[in-house]
């Protein structure tokens, strides 16, 4: 399979980094293109990043000079579709300028994942979503988003528990700094503190989480009709959002019957083999104490941060209760976004 040429947008950033570092040997994909803002453009990449993922950064961008983001700018360079990492008020206008222009766009900032043609996909929940693309005005080209951080771990906690009926779900998020981006929480607010606040978060979880798992009816997204209560916190961990779910089901459960939910749980990148695709995209920990960002988000296991790790399964009354841990900026941000990718060029949406 030819590789298609990847753009990477805030590629020095949080996000940026993890799109480096899973495109850097990637069989679908080549980044040729690296951008950032004024303050990196013109610089190698080495010298323009901050690099925290890993001891240094891929050789295949090590040298590559980091470009303005600015739309003529990204379309003298022969690109076949561009990856996202914006921060969202910058990311509105370029990637709809990308977009009008015939390129693909994977994004992760919330820019426009309101819209209605817009998919919010995520290839294990909702595969049907994608072909909102075709309803899109772009011609060539059209953007597809993921979804927010914790609402991308979320869903894998609900999806298999929407045959028992969904009445209502409460959750409480502890979110990690990264989740802020490189400068986006001050050391002096978060050592040694929790902070029960973070902007738009809790309105973001509820809408996007009734979007993912909405039904398509007539070419539109149906939202799911059940209440999702949302209260987030962050905590001074680096990397993963733990939550606290707790969701009344409709139907009688047993705990035995939902870990069995979980762990049978599998969706079309499994089946299609697709290479960011995890073997098992829900792992249920057996141990009372899990799952821990510290302990259970390590890069070297087989999963490569795209599981999404369940513990504490328990029962009181109609109410199922679990803690789940998914991986912020790789399940919740470029491992998802390349995970759209991949799906797309398999489904022949981009070629
Ligand atoms: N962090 C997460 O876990 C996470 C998860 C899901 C979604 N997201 C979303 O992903 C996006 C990126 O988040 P992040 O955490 O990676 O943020 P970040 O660490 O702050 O990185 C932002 C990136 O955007 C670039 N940038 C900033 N201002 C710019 C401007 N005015 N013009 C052009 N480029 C500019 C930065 O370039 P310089 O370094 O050159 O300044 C950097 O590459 C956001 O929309 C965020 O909401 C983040």
């Amino acid at each position: 399979m030819k590789k298609l040429r990847a753009g990477i947008l805030g590629a020095t950033g949080v996000v940026g980094q993890q799109f480096v570092r899973i495109l850097s040997n990637h069989p679908f994909f080549e980044t040729v293109v690296v951008t950032g803002s004024a303050r990196s453009s013109g610089k190698p990449y080495k010298d323009a990043t901050d690099w925290i993922v890993t001891n240094n950064p891929p050789e295949n961008v090590t040298d590559l000079d980091v470009l303005d983001t600015n739309t003529k700018v990204i379309l003298r360079n022969d690109i076949d579709l561009v990856f996202s990492s914006l921060p969202s008020d910058v990311a509105y206008s370029i990637e709809d300028e990308l977009a009008s222009a015939g390129v693909p766009v994977f994004s992760n900032a919330g820019a426009h994942r309101m819209k209605e043609s817009v998919p919010i996909l995520i290839p294990e929940i909702n595969p049907s979503h994608l072909n909102l693309v075709s309803s899109q005005q772009y011609g060539e080209g059209f953007i597809v988003t993921n979804s927010n951080c914790s609402t991308s771990g979320l869903v894998f906690g609900l999806k298999p528990l929407m045959d028992f009926g969904i009445n209502d779900v409460i959750v409480t998020t502890y979110q990690a700094v990264s989740g802020a981006g490189r400068n986006g929480v001050g050391s002096m607010d978060i050592l040694g503190n929790v902070i029960p606040y973070i902007s738009n978060e809790e309105t973001k979880i509820a809408q996007e989480t009734q979007i993912i798992l909405g039904c398509k009816e007539n070419g539109k997204i149906v939202p799911a009709p059940f209440d999702v209560n949302a209260s987030c916190a962050r905590v001074p961990v680096l990397n993963g959002h733990l939550e606290s779910v707790v969701v009344q089901l409709e139907r009688e459960f047993s705990v035995d019957q939902i870990i069995e939910a979980f762990n049978s749980f599998s969706g079309e990148p499994q089946a299609l083999d697709l290479p960011t695709a995890p073997s098992n995209p829900i792992i249920v920990c057996q141990e009372p104490d899990r799952p821990q960002p510290t302990r259970d988000l390590s890069l070297q296991v087989g999963d490569l941060g795209m599981a999404v790790k369940i513990g504490r399964v328990r029962k009181q009354k109609d109410r199922l209760n679990f803690f789940l841990l998914v991986h912020n900026a790789i399940r919740g941000a470029a491992g998802a976004s390349v995970l759209n990718a991949e799906f797309a060029r398999v489904k022949g949406v981009i070629e």
